[in-house]
């Protein structure tokens, strides 16, 4: 219930700072950038004299046609905007696009922004899809990036920036519906039947919390290790998220809901950028990030008491688990 009143207070009362800081000579990836917030957030990024912004998509026409419009209201050379294909519901496509990544001359920041909701269930080759998309194939790309941000920082003595979009949307689920007493998360609730089916976008947030915190955790603010980790949240903003077969009815009170509550994807966006932003201290290292301020631990998810932080544990450990079997060492680097 607290939730929902901070959550009223932040879309309708809080302002979010346009981004002002400078990112010449840097680069900075952002996935599914061909539209909605990563668009946006790659628009920002432009104007804000990154030097080269890589625009990670599924499909390679739609990211042109970004890069396009990205590069004429920016009025920058279109050299400054590429486009690299990825598929995050595909290991082997996320795999090559890390490998790819690694060649880059520097590699300053990461937006893991590209993500999927749906109130139905669907399946990438067996594995429930927001999970498939938003929590393995997020977290798989974190990890392999990492290092690559790492070597970058070192070299160029610039902090690298690492963060995954997730929701507040967290907030509303309950952590104990995860809890499998007798065995491990993972198989249980990717069960048909377990969780609720409108659910799981809630929860795939949540699970992809859990595992940063824990890859922020292992992986602390150093010398060795000169990246800051975070998630963050850009609020409810009018996107194509939403583009699941709704009824004629509730995409009515959809439409009026986000006319009234939502931000602007360019306003949403902002907190993106935020979150990558050169000056981003390194306290926010494994912290949520909402309205770019470090949220302070108030709800049952972000409480290290009652199940959340041991589950976290666990559930972070069965992921790793599972990336091993996908990108061996991954989880090591
Ligand atoms: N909008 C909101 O209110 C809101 C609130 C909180 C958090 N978020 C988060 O913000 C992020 C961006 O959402 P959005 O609102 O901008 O939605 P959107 O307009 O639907 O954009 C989603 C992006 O993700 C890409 N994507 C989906 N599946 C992919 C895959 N398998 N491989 C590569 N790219 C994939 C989409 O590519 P295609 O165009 O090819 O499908 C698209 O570029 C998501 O992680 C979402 O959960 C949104």
């Amino acid at each position: 219930m607290v939730y929902f009143f901070d959550l009223l207070y932040s879309q309708l009362l809080v302002k979010v700072p346009q981004q002002t800081a400078d990112f010449t000579h840097q680069t900075v990836i952002v996935t599914g950038s061909n539209t909605g917030l990563g668009l946006e957030a790659a628009r920002h990024l432009a104007r804000l004299n990154a030097a080269k912004i890589i625009l990670a998509v599924r499909t390679l026409s739609k990211g042109e046609a970004a890069a396009a419009d990205i590069s004429k209201s920016c009025n920058i050379p279109a050299s400054r905007v590429e486009v690299w294909q990825l598929d995050m519901s595909n290991k082997d496509s996320i795999t090559a696009f890390a490998k790819r990544a690694s060649t880059l001359p520097r590699l300053d920041a990461a937006i893991l922004n590209a993500g999927v909701f749906s109130f139905k269930r669907q399946e990438i080759d067996g594995t429930e899809a927001h999970l498939a998309v938003n929590v393995i194939g997020a977290t798989l790309l974190e990890l392999l990036l990492l290092p690559i941000l790492r070597d970058s920082a070192s070299r160029t003595g610039s902090r690298g920036r690492l963060t995954l979009v997730g929701s507040d949307m967290m907030y509303t689920v309950n952590p104990t519906e995860l809890q499998n007493p007798d065995g491990a998360i993972f198989p249980r609730i990717n069960s048909r039947g377990v969780l609720p089916e409108g659910n799981y976008y809630s929860y795939s947030k949540l699970l992809v919390y859990y595992a940063t915190r824990r890859v922020a955790a292992l992986n602390p603010v150093s010398e060795k290790s000169n990246v800051v980790i975070t998630v963050q949240t850009p609020g409810a903003c009018k996107s194509d998220l939403f583009r699941d077969d709704m009824s004629v009815f509730m995409k009515a009170v959809q439409a009026i809901a986000m006319s009234i509550f939502a931000r602007s994807t360019e306003v949403g966006a902002r907190t993106l950028v935020h979150a990558v932003s050169p000056q981003l201290p390194a306290e926010a290292h494994g912290g949520f990030l909402m309205d770019c301020q470090v949220q302070k631990p108030k709800y049952s998810v972000a409480e290290d008491n009652r199940v959340s932080s041991e589950q976290a544990k666990k559930w972070s450990e069965e992921l790793f688990e599972l990336i091993e079997e996908i990108a061996p060492e991954a989880t090591k680097a």
